[in-house]
């Protein structure tokens, strides 16, 4: 078996060629072609198709809390903004009442065998309400003895009574942001977050004994250096998480008003942020993280590691995950599920979703019916964004074709590639070399027969 496991290569030049911008393949199709053709009665003839398969597949629930109190400039996320803290209390309402109108559709043998609490900010709502919500998961859905279970907080806005109940309901996995311990670039995006109280908060969680903490940084924001950021990510490597995600800032000021507020002359140019990049890999691989693929690094002894080594990783909207071959339901307004052949989205807008709910108990917006070739291609590409190899044998057994000749033109594209060392084409395998590693997109968009075609306003991002 080829070894994935060698460091990831940085080469300036050729990140230089190669960066197209191009979708982060958390779904595919990308979100972009969903449909509204695609409404509530789609989703419940797929999720009764699915009940039928002859095992059918475990559940992952995504459930979103999109409430914040203050914005952070940068932010690109799902967010609702308010200070009012009763639109929590009565949106948890409306997420029980999503769940017990999905719970009897499902088959009551199907475990969920991981939850995860995005945002938004979780911990916007109080400890007492968000027990009510995970004492309706308990009631509606049949959760797992060993679920992972895991919610994304913001160190500046948790209680102690947050932990309390995490550690009650057997939370195992959390998620912060920091994005940069510099005070600088902290004023400059709204969001001061003092590194003794991130300390605080991390050290909590090891007293709870989570099994697994993820920090979340970010490059490209206003006024940061490769020399700046080394600080933060040196004072990361002390805290000794167990994952780090360094996502490439999106900006995109057009489609996100606040982000106009950020001094758009202090960002950094393209070939600083490709110094800063440069810098982040270098320091975590030097203090024994590994890069797992995208934008995470993790220690050796993770899960996720763990995960790429057996070649089980996989890839969905709540980005590298451990759980493959779950269906994913998502709860809560704009979550995106992923079940069966299909993806679905709920309404936008939380006004509209609770309406929706008031009114149906589900709240879809869009989605779309995977044909054969979605499948495919989605296999093909999700294997080559987690494992960094792909089996040719492995595909056409599972979908009845010929590798070669179905892919000829995405294998002729990818030769350039290969000459210049970033990917190897045998005649059983694609490998991705630890030169192409970090252009891991780049490689998978060969195969992806949606680009070019127009779908909307899409935009995607670069690697840099
Ligand atoms: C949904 S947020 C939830 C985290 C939590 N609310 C907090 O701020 O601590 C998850 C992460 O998305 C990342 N993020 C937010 N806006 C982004 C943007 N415009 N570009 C890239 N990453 C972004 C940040 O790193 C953030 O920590
Ligand atoms: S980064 Fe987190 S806290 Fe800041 S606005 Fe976005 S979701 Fe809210």
């Amino acid at each position: 078996m080829p070894d994935t496991r060698p460091a990831l290569v940085f080469d300036r030049e050729l990140i230089l060629k190669y960066d197209k911008p191009g979708p982060r393949y958390t779904s595919y199709p990308t979100a972009p072609h969903f449909h509204e053709n695609f409404q509530r009665q789609e989703y419940i003839e797929e999720i009764q198709r699915t009940n039928s398969i002859h095992q059918p597949p475990p559940i992952s629930l995504y459930i979103h809390l999109p409430f914040c109190q203050s914005v952070c400039y940068f932010c690109g996320c799902n967010v609702h903004f308010t200070k009012d803290r009763s639109l929590g209390t009565r949106y948890v309402e409306r997420l029980l009442a999503e769940m017990k109108a999905l719970s009897p559709m499902l088959h009551p043998q199907r475990q969920v065998i991981q939850i995860h609490w995005g945002g938004g900010t979780p911990t916007f709502i109080s400890a007492s309400v968000l027990e009510r919500l995970f004492n309706g998961i308990q009631e509606y859905f049949n959760i797992a003895d060993n679920a992972e279970i895991g919610v994304e907080i913001d160190p500046r806005e948790v209680q102690p009574e947050h932990f309390d109940l995490f550690a009650q309901c057997g939370f195992n996995r959390i998620s912060m942001g920091i994005q940069d311990f510099d005070p600088k670039v902290q004023e400059a995006v709204h969001r001061i977050q003092p590194e003794k109280l991130t300390r605080s908060v991390i050290r909590r969680c090891r007293e709870l004994g989570l099994e697994s903490i993820n920090i979340d940084l970010m490059y490209g924001l206003p006024h940061q250096t490769a020399e700046s950021f080394q600080r933060t990510v040196d004072r990361i490597i002390d805290m000794d998480p167990d994952r780090i995600a360094v996502f490439n800032f999106a900006y995109l000021p057009q489609m996100i008003k606040h982000q106009r507020a950020l001094p758009k002359e202090a960002l950094p140019v393209p070939m600083e942020k490709l110094a800063i990049l440069e810098m982040v890999v270098r320091r975590f691989q030097e203090a024994g993280y590994l890069f797992i693929g995208m934008d995470h690094f993790s220690r050796p002894d993770d899960e996720l590691n763990r995960a790429l080594e057996k070649r089980t990783l996989y890839r969905n909207f709540q980005g590298y995950t451990t759980q493959a071959g779950c269906d994913l339901y998502g709860i809560g307004v704009t979550s995106i599920g992923q079940v069966g052949r299909c993806y679905v989205q709920n309404l936008k807008k939380t006004a509209a979703y609770e309406a929706a709910i008031d009114q149906h108990g589900l709240a879809v917006f869009r989605g779309v019916q995977l044909t054969d070739d979605d499948l495919l291609r989605r296999d093909v590409i999700t294997r080559l964004m987690c494992h960094f190899v792909l089996y040719k044998k492995e595909i056409e057994d599972l979908h009845g074709i010929h590798f070669d000749k179905t892919f000829a033109g995405a294998m002729e594209g990818l030769r350039p590639m290969e000459e210049d060392g970033l990917v190897s084409l045998y005649s059983d395998r694609i490998e991705v070399q630890p030169l192409g590693r970090l252009l891991v997109r780049n490689i998978a968009m060969h195969f992806d027969a949606y680009l070019g075609r127009s779908a909307g306003k899409a935009r995607f991002s670069r690697t840099v």
